[in-house]
């Protein structure tokens, strides 16, 4: 696999001291990834829709300081020195040193927050990496000012996914496909890319509220869950199932067949929670008020025949999808009948997105 064009050319312009803020969004996921080799690259190709509100904002100042062998940073969450997440942020910096050697030269101090509350369960792994890494492309394009918008983007997506796969798909919208597959041009293990054929106007504006039911730490954490697909009975079938999928949503998402976009999405939030039921150790991430979420939705649809339908990432969260269209009935029902089932009635309506944005 060819990772040469990600390294940074060496450049002569000093700058002293400099900082920039991102804004980088949140994404869900409609077919998964689940499984991966090192260094980070995934065992299917995946595909999401970027989001709008769940979004995390970073500024990170960047102060010259004597070349080290290492790499010098402080961490603050929401105001306040966080060190526990220091050791994801110090791995993240270890595997991308060889593509960004300027990190050695200054003494970094990263501020950041969410726009989601704290520990709702959230992955705030994919919008925090995506906005480091688009910090760091900021940096790098003022040392080197012949990137090309493009290139920034690739790079920025290719240094997130070292940081947490998720996160390569965080850099643009408003759907973004990670993971080589031969029918999505210009596709790669290495990066995300946004997907390359025209949208039906049903998935434009696409409304997803995500129903906080346990806002808890996370049992499993998402590495050791993609650990346990090695060795796991049905992980070569999941993976050519996963890529099938692909295929079958590429259609779908040009042809604008709602009905077979709800089935393919909820099959592949069930297939992954499956994977998790039948890994060893096994585990259940779905809580009782996850499952009266599915059953309510399943009866709303029925008797509603509406287009709604759910997914669900590594969590006890629940994603309901549903067409622009259909935002206020959607609305009144989760409302009035699913708010219920979260922890403090909590949910977030949130809209597809375009990526992220420099403030
Ligand atoms: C279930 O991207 O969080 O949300 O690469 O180990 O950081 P790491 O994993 P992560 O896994 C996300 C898994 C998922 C499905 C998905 O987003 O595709």
């Amino acid at each position: 696999m060819n990772t040469s064009e990600f390294i940074a050319a060496s450049s002569n312009k000093s700058i002293e001291k400099t900082s920039f803020t991102w804004q980088t969004p949140s994404n869900i996921a409609l077919v998964k990834y689940w499984g991966k080799s090192n260094p980070q690259i995934p065992k299917n190709a995946s595909i999401s829709f970027t989001l709008n509100n769940c979004h995390t904002i970073t500024t990170i100042e960047f102060e010259q300081k004597e070349k080290t062998e290492e790499v010098e940073f402080d961490l603050f969450f929401e105001g306040k020195q966080k060190d526990a997440f220091k050791p994801k942020i110090a791995a993240f910096f270890t595997r991308i040193k060889e593509y960004c050697p300027y990190i050695f030269e200054y003494k970094m101090t990263i501020n950041s927050e969410n726009s989601f509350p704290h520990s709702s369960g959230i992955a705030s792994s994919a919008s925090g990496l995506s906005a480091i890494a688009m910090c760091l492309m900021s940096l790098e394009s003022e040392l080197n000012t012949s990137l090309s918008k493009e290139y920034i983007n690739k790079k920025a997506s290719f240094l997130a996914r070292l940081g947490s796969g998720s996160a390569s798909r965080s850099i643009e919208g408003p759907l973004v496909v990670w993971g080589n597959h031969p029918e999505i041009e210009g596709s790669s293990d290495l990066f995300g890319v946004q997907f390359p054929y025209k949208v039906h106007s049903v998935f434009e504006n696409y409304q997803d509220a995500i129903l906080l039911v346990d806002k808890g730490e996370k049992q499993v954490s998402s590495t050791v869950g993609h650990n346990l697909m090695h060795n796991h009975p049905y992980a070569e079938n999941r993976f050519l199932q996963a890529n099938d999928n692909l295929s079958k949503i590429s259609e779908i998402l040009k042809n604008g067949d709602v009905k077979s976009f709800i089935n393919l999405v909820e099959s592949e939030a069930l297939t992954l929670h499956a994977m998790m039921l039948t890994s060893n150790p096994y585990f259940i991430l779905m809580k009782p008020n996850t499952l009266e979420i599915i059953n309510s939705i399943w009866e709303y649809r029925n008797e509603n025949n509406s287009n709604i339908c759910f997914t669900l990432d590594a969590g006890a969260n629940v994603h309901v999808l549903y067409p622009e269209a259909e935002k206020d009935a959607v609305n009144n029902f989760i409302e009035n009948k699913l708010s219920k089932y979260c922890q403090k009635n909590q949910y977030i309506c949130d809209t597809v997105g375009f990526g992220a944005k420099q403030l």
